[in-house]
C-alpha cells in the first residue's frame, strides 16, 4: 500500500505496514520517525507543502469502521429520523420489534425522502405515493399495482447496531467489527451514560490528536512536564493503543501524591478506532474510570461528537448509588478535559507543518490511520 505521509526533506515517516501487536518505535532515533539530524529534539523547519493525505484529515473519505448516527434515546418505537453522513441521506427508523435500520433516504420512485414517511410495523412506508420499504430496503407493497410488487424495487440497507446509548452505522465494504468498548471492560457487564453532545471546528481526525498530544498537557492544561509520555500499540488494522509510560519525579510534591494512588505510572491510556471514535482509562489503581469520545464529520466539515462513560456493573441499591457516583465524576472528568481545548479547536487551521519529536504520537496516530482500509461515496 503506497503512504503518502508528512514527508519533507529533513522528516521521513517509514513505510513499512503497521502489524497487529506492533509496538511502534517511541523514539524518533528508532526506525518509524528518521530524520536527518542526530538529535531527537530537532525541530525540522522545510516547510514545504503538506502531501495529500489518504485518509486523514480528509472530508470525502472516512476510514472503514462504526460511526454514531444518533442517541437511542430519540429513537422511539414507530419514529423515523433523517440523518446525513458522509454526505449520505439516510432515513433512519425503529419498527415495532424495537430493532433500528437505515435506508438511503430517497425513494427508488420517484425520489421522495423517506424520513417524511411513516413507519408501519417493521417498514417504512413513502408519504408520495405509499410504497412501502422493509428493512433490507426491498419494496414490499405499491398500492396503485395492487399490493404486491410485480416488479424489482429496493433501497439500500445499513448495518446498523445499538450500543451504549446510541445508534451506530457501519461504513465499510468488508464485515463489521465489535462496536468500540474499553478495552478493560469486554466480556464483562458494564453500566454506560450518555454525556454531554459537542460540535469541534475542525475535523474529527484533528479532536483525536488532542488526547494524545503531550505538549499542550503542559501548556493548556498546566500538567507537570514528563507526567505523561504516550507510547504506540497498534492492536488491529483499524485500532490503536496509547499507553502512558511517563513517570512523575518522586522529588516533586505532585509526584509524592501520585506515588500513593499508582503503584507503576499514571493511568492514562488510549484506545482510537478508525480515527473517529477513542476511549480514555484513567485514574488510580483501584479505580479506573472509562469515557468515549465518539466523533463523525458533519456536512460543513466540523466534528460533532457525543461523550459516553462507562464503569463496571455493581449490583444491588449500594452498588447502583456507586455507579451512578462514579458516572457523575467521570463526565466531570471529560469535561475537565474538554476545557481549554474548546479555544483552540474553534479557530485552529489544522496544517502539521513542523513536526517535531515531541510530536511522536501524534505522528503514530496519522500513520497507523493512512493503512486502515477508506470507505468514501465513490466505493459503492
Ligand atoms: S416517491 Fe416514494 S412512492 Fe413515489
Ligand atoms: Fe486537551
Amino acid at each position: 500500500m503506497e503512504l503518502d505521509l508528512l514527508e519533507t526533506d529533513e522528516i521521513r515517516l517509514n513505510r513499512q505496514p503497521i502489524l497487529p501487536g506492533t509496538t511502534l518505535p517511541s523514539s524518533p532515533a528508532g526506525d518509524y520517525l528518521q530524520t536527518s539530524r542526530t538529535s531527537p529534539e530537532d525541530v525540522c523547519t522545510t516547510r514545504t507543502p503538506r502531501s495529500q493525505y489518504r485518509i486523514f484529515n480528509r472530508t470525502d473519505v472516512v476510514a472503514e469502521g462504526w460511526y454514531w448516527l444518533l442517541p437511542s434515546a430519540e429513537l422511539n418505537r414507530g419514529a423515523v429520523r433523517a440523518v446525513n453522513i458522509l454526505d449520505y441521506e439516510l432515513a433512519v427508523f425503529r419498527g415495532a420489534d424495537g430493532l433500528v435500520s437505515a435506508l438511503d433516504a430517497y425513494c427508488p420512485h420517484m425520489g421522495a425522502h423517506l424520513a417524511e414517511g411513516k413507519v408501519e410495523d417493521n417498514q417504512l412506508r413513502c408519504f408520495f405515493h405509499n410504497w412501502c420499504f422493509d428493512a433490507s430496503g426491498k419494496c414490499t407493497d405499491i398500492p396503485c399495482l395492487g399490493g404486491k410488487p410485480r416488479i424489482s424495487v429496493s433501497t439500500r440497507s445499513w448495518h446498523v447496531r445499538e450500543h451504549h446509548g446510541l445508534v451506530w452505522i457501519w461504513l465499510g465494504e468488508g464485515t463489521p467489527s465489535s462496536i468500540p468498548t474499553p478495552p478493560e471492560l469486554i466480556g464483562v457487564e458494564i453500566e454506560s451514560s450518555l454525556g454531554n453532545h459537542f460540535i469541534k471546528n475542525c475535523h474529527p481526525n484533528v479532536v483525536m490528536i488532542n488526547a494524545i498530544d503531550e505538549q499542550h498537557f503542559q501548556t493548556v492544561h498546566r500538567l507537570p512536564g514528563h507526567i505523561l509520555h504516550m507510547d504506540p500499540v497498534a492492536n488491529s488494522l483499524d485500532h490503536i493503543s496509547f499507553f502512558n509510560t511517563g513517570m512523575v519525579p518522586a522529588t516533586q510534591l505532585i509526584g509524592r501524591l501520585l506515588k500513593s494512588f499508582y503503584k507503576n505510572v499514571l493511568t492514562y491510556n488510549l484506545d482510537y478506532w478508525s480515527g473517529s471514535t477513542g476511549t480514555v482509562t484513567l485514574g488510580p489503581d483501584f479505580l479506573h474510570l472509562y469515557l468515549m469520545f465518539a466523533l463523525r464529520q458533519t456536512r460543513e466539515g466540523k466534528t460533532e461528537g457525543y461523550a459516553v462513560v462507562f464503569t463496571k456493573k455493581r449490583l444491588g441499591f449500594i452498588g447502583a448509588i456507586i455507579n451512578s457516583v462514579v458516572l457523575f465524576l467521570t463526565k466531570l472528568a471529560g469535561l475537565y478535559f474538554a476545557h481549554g481545548d474548546t479555544r483552540v479547536f474553534q479557530t485552529i487551521k489544522f496544517n502539521f507543518a513542523t513536526p517535531i519529536a515531541a510530536d511522536r504520537a501524534v505522528i503514530s496516530f496519522i500513520h497507523h490511520l493512512e493503512q486502515q482500509r477508506e470507505f468514501s461515496r465513490h466505493i459503492e
